[in-house]
């Protein structure tokens, strides 16, 4: 079949379940979901023409990963988004078994889109493949052409890297030049990045291992991506297997980032040490663009490799993150919520100085889709927090709580509902013994930016759809000094 044909083929199946789909009761109303079958990472993440379009990894026959296509949203304001129709199907000999991940970038008024060929050459998928990288464009942003010189970097390049995981290019812009970076690992299994450069997309001249992981850093880097921030180079990547360390570290895989200087001479990346992008369980090959406005805007695939979906039962898995704007302080990044989300508000509810010792319940907080700002003042209490999602006759609560004597904060699932469980946590420091907290529920997940987004921690949970109480706590005197409480709109 053409790739025309698979595209109306699935399509046909997408538009038949959809409508089905969206009503079950995990189905998120603000956060970019299939519309029916299997999402994973975002892809292609652009600003073109005035609109902010989103591709994914996508298969719309199944709930589970099967040969990747690209599906495709586009928004105004990143807030409202309308799902378009998929822009790549798998098709040709070169990527037969896949259009894995890649990236976009406008050149003129056509839209490009570098992705890789993924194809199985034997049933053991961690030896037997080939990954080449290939491109496509489109005049409308919507309808894309496979170029006729695919695969345009056909063999990973000599030396101590792997000839076969080779993928999911990020190109950008700079001067006279395209760079890429591509996802690798050397022979002896240690995640690095390969960067790349070229004059038209189509040749590409290898440039260098741009950076290779020393220490607990995994075996495969996936999903690279290299921006610029107040003229800090930073490298974000999603190293598989890296190995638990204290409290951070605990899922499949991470994803996360070094800041330093890339050499467009040598192609070498000097780097700090890797941060974590997220406290949470599920935050996964996350992608970057530059908006109008200048903005570094991240968004990322909410779940993980081999994580429960319980979502699956009803004929879809996967969502993306919400967007969320990148700074760069003291080397750190800072990433919040963007400001158009505001746009979804409704119904706000607001309180200011309420005492709380032990629980507390305020009228009218509490919902599904919320959006919860709240400062609390810590006194003298050794542990406080929230409580979301709570049903007493059903025992479920998810919650999320700090500890004055550790300093950490502690996000537990464990009686979220159906699905996966466990804790996870970040260390965070009061600021003149105040906790900011920004929340975001949606019918299946909880994104929580902490104190102005100098920590982020997101997860998946899977409540049943009564469990809609919000509680306050606390051991020993806490003061809510301000809550602010928005149902969220739907965003479709
Ligand atoms: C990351 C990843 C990519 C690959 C894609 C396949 O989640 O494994 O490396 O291109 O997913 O769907």
């Amino acid at each position: 079949m053409n790739h025309d044909d698979k595209i109306i083929q699935a399509e046909e199946v997408l538009k038949s379940k959809h409508e089905e789909i969206r009503k079950t009761k995990w189905y998120p109303t603000y956060h970019v979901a299939p519309q029916a079958g299997w999402m994973n990472d975002p892809n292609g993440f652009s600003f073109y023409n005035g609109e902010y379009h989103l591709f994914y990894q996508h298969y719309p026959f199944s709930p589970q990963w099967g040969p990747m296509y690209w599906g495709h949203a586009k928004s105004r304001d990143l807030a409202s988004w309308e799902h378009l129709p998929i822009a790549l199907a798998p098709s040709e000999d070169y990527d037969k078994d896949g259009c894995f991940s890649g990236s976009a970038i406008q050149i003129d008024d056509k839209l490009y889109l570098m992705y890789t060929g993924n194809v199985w050459t034997g049933d053991d998928h961690d030896h037997q493949l080939k990954q080449v990288q290939c491109i496509a464009s489109s005049q409308d942003g919507i309808h894309f052409t496979k170029d006729e010189q695919n695969p345009v970097i056909s063999t990973a390049p000599e030396g101590n890297i792997h000839p076969f995981h080779f993928r999911d290019p990020k190109v950008w812009k700079k001067g006279e030049h395209y760079y890429c970076v591509l996802g690798s690992k050397t022979n002896q299994n240690i995640g690095q990045i390969l960067l790349y450069r070229s004059k038209d997309l189509v040749d590409w001249e290898f440039m260098n291992v741009a950076a290779t992981g020393t220490g607990n850093f995994g075996y495969m880097w996936e999903c690279p991506d290299i921006f610029n921030i107040d003229g800090q180079d930073i490298l974000l990547m999603s190293p598989q297997g890296m190995a638990p360390e204290g409290y951070m570290y605990h899922n499949l895989h991470q994803s996360g980032y070094v800041v330093g200087k890339l050499d467009y001479e040598t192609g070498i990346l000097e780097h700090g040490p890797f941060q974590l992008l997220d406290y949470g369980f599920d935050v996964y090959a996350p992608q970057t663009t530059v908006d109008e406005q200048g903005r570094r805007i991240v968004l990322s695939w909410m779940n993980m490799w081999e994580s429960e979906m319980p979502e699956q039962k009803y004929e879809w898995a996967g969502a993306i993150t919400l967007p969320r704007v990148m700074t760069l302080e003291n080397g750190t990044l800072r990433i919040s919520p963007v400001p158009e989300l505001k746009s979804l508000r409704k119904d706000k509810v607001a309180y200011e100085r309420i005492q709380v010792n032990g629980n507390e319940l305020l009228p009218k907080v509490d919902g599904s889709f919320v959006e919860l700002k709240v400062t609390i003042d810590a006194k003298d209490a050794t542990q406080f927090g929230l409580k979301v999602r709570v049903n007493e006759d059903l025992g479920e609560e998810t919650v999320l709580y700090y500890d004055t004597r550790t300093k950490v904060i502690t996000f537990n699932r464990d009686n979220s509902g159906a699905g996966p469980k466990g804790i996870r946590q970040a260390p965070v420091e009061l600021i003149d013994n105040k906790l900011h907290l920004h929340l975001f529920l949606d019918s299946s997940s909880v994104e929580l930016f902490i104190n102005e987004g100098e920590k982020v921690m997101t997860g998946r949970i899977y409540p049943n759809e009564e469990s809609i109480g919000i509680q306050f706590f606390s051991e020993g005197e806490i003061e809510l000094l301000k809550v602010e409480k928005w149902t969220v709109a739907g965003a479709f």
